[in-house]
C-alpha cells in the first residue's frame, strides 16, 4: 500500500519572539468538518501553524474558506485510513477525521470502521514518529444507551455491538483501546475526550443531527420530525465552549478520557419548543418511529474536565441556538434545499426500533 507523503511549507510569518516560542505546529485530521474547521480557526486564533488533513467525505472545502490566504494554514485532502506521513515538525495531532452524524455513518459503514481503526493508528503512528501530543474525539456514544446517569468516565457504557450504530460505536470505542494501548506500549502522549452532543454554525444543513434538523424545519415552516415521544434527553453543547476544551486538552499532559460537554439536560421536545420560539416558527411537530438503539439519557459529568482541564461550558442553549440559528438564516438557499432531506424517517433510511428493546427493563429511570 502507498503511503501519502504531505509536505507543505513550514515558514512561518514573524512573530514577536514570545508568540514563537508558544507557537505550535497541529496536525487536525477531519479539519474539513463542522468541529474540525472551527478547532482549526481557534489553533490559529493562538498563533498555531495548523495542517488540516481531510478526505472531504463529511466535510466541506468551504468550511475553510476563511483560512485559505493564512501562511499558517495548510489543507491536504487525504484519506487517513491509507498510510500517510507529515513532512516537517508536528506538535500535536488532533484526531477527529470520522463520518459523525447518524446518516452519514449508515451511509459509510466500512469507512467509519476504516477510520476509527486504521485511520487512528496512522494519525497514532504520525503523532509517535514526531513525539507529540495526540488527542483522540472520542464520543459520548461509546456510553452507547447508558444505563448510569449522568454518565461518569468510569462508566464502562451499553452498546450493541451488532445494531446499526455499532460502526460507529464500536470504531470509536476500539479508537479509544488502540490509543491507550499506544501510550502504554509507545509511551505515545495520548488524551482521549469523549464529546457529547455539540452543535453551531457549520453543521451541514441536511446531515440529520437534531438540532440542525430542528433549525432548518422550522426556519422553512415544515414540521419538526421527533423520533419516539420525545421524552429521550440529550445535552447540548456550544461549538465553541467545546472547541475551547479541545485546545485545552490539547495543552494538557491529561490522558482523559475526559468528557466534555454541556450538563444542562433537556428532552428533545424541550429543545423543539425552544427552537420554535428562537426562530419565531409556527411550524408544527412530526412523530416518527424511534431510530435502533437511540439512547434514552445523555449528560456529561464534567467533574473531570473541571479538574484536568479547568473546563466548563460557558454558552447557554438560549445563546448558542440564537447564533446557530442566525448562521442557518444567513444560508436561506441551503436551508431551502435540505428541507426535503428531513422530511419523515430518520434520514439516511437509518432502522426504527421495535417496540420492546433489550436493556429497557434495567434502564435506569
Ligand atoms: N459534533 C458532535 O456532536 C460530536 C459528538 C461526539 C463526537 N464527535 C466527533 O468529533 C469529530 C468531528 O465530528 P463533526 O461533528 O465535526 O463531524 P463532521 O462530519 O462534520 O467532520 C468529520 C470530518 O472528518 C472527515 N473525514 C471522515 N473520514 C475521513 C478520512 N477517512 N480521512 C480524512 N478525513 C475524514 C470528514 O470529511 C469531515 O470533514 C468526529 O470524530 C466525531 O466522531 C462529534
Amino acid at each position: 500500500m502507498d503511503t501519502t507523503t504531505i509536505s507543505v511549507s513550514t515558514a512561518l510569518p514573524r512573530l514577536d519572539p514570545t508568540a514563537v516560542a508558544a507557537r505550535r505546529r497541529v496536525v487536525v485530521t477531519g479539519g474539513a468538518g463542522f468541529l474540525g474547521s472551527h478547532l482549526c480557526e481557534a489553533l490559529l486564533r493562538r498563533g498555531d501553524e495548523v495542517v488540516c488533513v481531510d478526505d472531504l467525505s463529511t466535510g466541506r472545502r468551504e468550511n475553510l474558506d476563511g483560512f485559505f490566504g493564512d501562511p499558517a494554514f495548510a489543507f491536504v485532502q487525504v484519506d487517513v485510513s491509507e498510510p500517510f506521513v507529515v513532512d516537517g515538525e508536528v506538535d500535536a495531532v488532533a484526531h477527529l477525521a470520522s463520518p459523525a452524524s447518524p446518516p452519514d455513518y449508515h451511509r459509510l459503514p466500512l469507512e467509519t470502521l476504516a477510520v476509527g481503526s486504521r485511520g487512528t493508528e496512522n494519525a497514532l503512528k504520525l503523532a509517535v514518529a514526531h513525539g507529540a501530543r495526540f488527542v483522540l474525539a472520542s464520543t459520548s456514544e461509546v456510553y452507547g444507551d447508558p444505563l448510569v446517569h449522568p454518565q461518569t468516565e468510569d462508566y464502562w457504557g451499553n452498546v450493541n455491538s451488532v445494531g446499526p450504530r455499532s460502526v460507529y460505536d464500536e470504531a470509536k470505542r476500539f479508537a479509544e483501546a488502540l490509543a491507550a494501548a499506544y501510550a502504554r506500549t509507545e509511551a505515545a502522549d495520548v488524551g482521549i475526550v469523549r464529546i457529547f452532543n455539540t452543535y453551531g454554525p457549520r453543521m451541514r444543513p441536511e446531515d440529520g443531527r437534531v438540532v440542525s434538523s430542528f433549525v432548518v424545519q422550522a426556519l422553512n415552516g415544515d414540521p419538526l420530525t421527533i423520533y419516539g415521544d420525545g421524552s429521550q434527553t440529550r445535552s447540548f453543547c456550544y461549538v465553541d465552549d467545546l472547541v475551547r476544551g479541545l485546545v485545552a486538552m490539547l495543552a494538557s499532559a491529561e490522558p482523559g478520557p475526559v468528557n466534555l460537554g454541556n450538563p444542562t439536560e433537556r428532552t428533545v421536545r424541550e429543545l423543539a419548543e425552544l427552537v420554535l420560539t428562537i426562530t419565531g416558527s409556527d411550524s408544527s411537530v412530526d412523530h416518527q418511529p424511534l431510530p435502533v438503539d437511540d439512547p434514552t439519557r445523555r449528560r456529561p459529568d464534567i467533574g473531570r474536565a473541571d479538574t484536568a482541564l479547568g473546563w466548563a461550558p460557558t454558552v447557554d442553549a438560549e445563546e448558542g441556538l440564537r447564533r446557530t440559528v442566525a448562521w442557518f438564516a444567513a444560508r436561506p438557499r441551503a436551508v431551502a434545499v435540505a428541507g426535503s432531506a428531513l422530511a419523515g424517517p430518520q434520514a439516511g433510511g437509518v432502522p426504527v426500533t421495535p417496540p420492546a428493546r433489550q436493556g429497557d427493563a434495567a434502564r435506569a429511570s
